[in-house]
């Protein structure tokens, strides 16, 4: 299945690299298109109405208040459309694109390493399209999760936004520890393997976050004391 891409941007870059196929893409910047395309193979290509007529299955990764002027200028040349657009409900898409199957496939960044997720909520026409084969295609870049549509919003928030959430807990740490007299460049790195390390073991603990946190925090010691600060300072609250 050839795959276009409409936009090149930080999500369609990733997603390129995470499914690691040919891609044909356009892009607002040509250059930005033919960066991606050099880097992962395919195609740039000139417009996003020669993307839509050479792909099986378009991927609208530009940004969610273009929905109606890119399927303006595809005029009716798409035939599978995929949305990532963010607060954009399969409703709307389809009310843009009428008649083709359409798919809603929020994904995160890390799909770039292969660890990403993805919330999925298929089109009315899903199922006369090429649903399993996109599925397989993206599952190649994370785990998808089919979602009744009106959870994919709040599914957003931890999934998709959680990848910022975590690099400030990462900064705020690191900086702690560089408070304590520690070379940056060793706390960043301690730090990523440590969260890189936790996601492991919660993986293969069933994701029970408090008996991991059991299992850390002796009674009376610096764990325990760390996670009170981070309650007194209201954490779990801002969360
Ligand atoms: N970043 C994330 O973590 C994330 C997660 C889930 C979903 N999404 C969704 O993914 C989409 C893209 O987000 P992003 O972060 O990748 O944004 P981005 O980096 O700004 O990428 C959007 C790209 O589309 C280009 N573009 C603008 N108008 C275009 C047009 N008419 N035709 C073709 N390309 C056009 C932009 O060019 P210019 O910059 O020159 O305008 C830019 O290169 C958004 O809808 C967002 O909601 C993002």
């Amino acid at each position: 299945m050839e795959i276009g891409l409409i936009g090149a941007g930080s999500m369609a870059s990733a997603l390129a690299r995470g499914i690691s196929e040919p891609v044909l893409v356009s892009d607002a910047d040509h250059a930005r298109a033919e960066a991606l395309a050099a880097e992962v193979g395919g195609q740039a290509l000139d417009s996003n109405g020669e993307v839509a007529e050479r792909a099986d299955a378009i991927v609208l990764c530009h940004k969610p208040a273009q929905l109606d002027e890119v399927a303006r200028e595809l005029d009716g040349r798409a035939r599978v459309v995929v949305s990532m657009l963010g607060g954009t409900s399969v409703a709307q898409v389809e009310a843009a694109y009428p008649g083709l199957p359409v798919y809603r496939l929020l994904p995160s960044i890390p799909v770039e390493v292969r660890q990403g997720v993805f919330c999925y909520a298929p089109g009315q026409l899903a199922a006369k399209g090429p649903e399993r084969e996109l599925l397989d295609l993206f599952g190649r870049a994370g785990v998808v999760f089919a979602l009744p549509e009106h959870l994919i919003d709040p599914a957003m928030a931890l999934m998709s936004c959680g990848p910022a959430f975590f690099a400030l807990m990462v900064e705020a740490m690191v900086d702690a520890g560089v408070l304590h007299g520690l070379p940056p460049a060793e706390a960043a790195r301690m730090t990523v393997e440590a969260m890189a390390g936790t996601a492991g073991v919660l993986r293969a603990t069933g994701d029970d976050t408090a008996a991991l946190r059991r299992r850390v925090t002796s009674p009376g010691g610096s764990t325990a004391r760390g996670l009170a600060a981070f309650e007194r300072a209201g954490l779990r609250a801002a969360a």
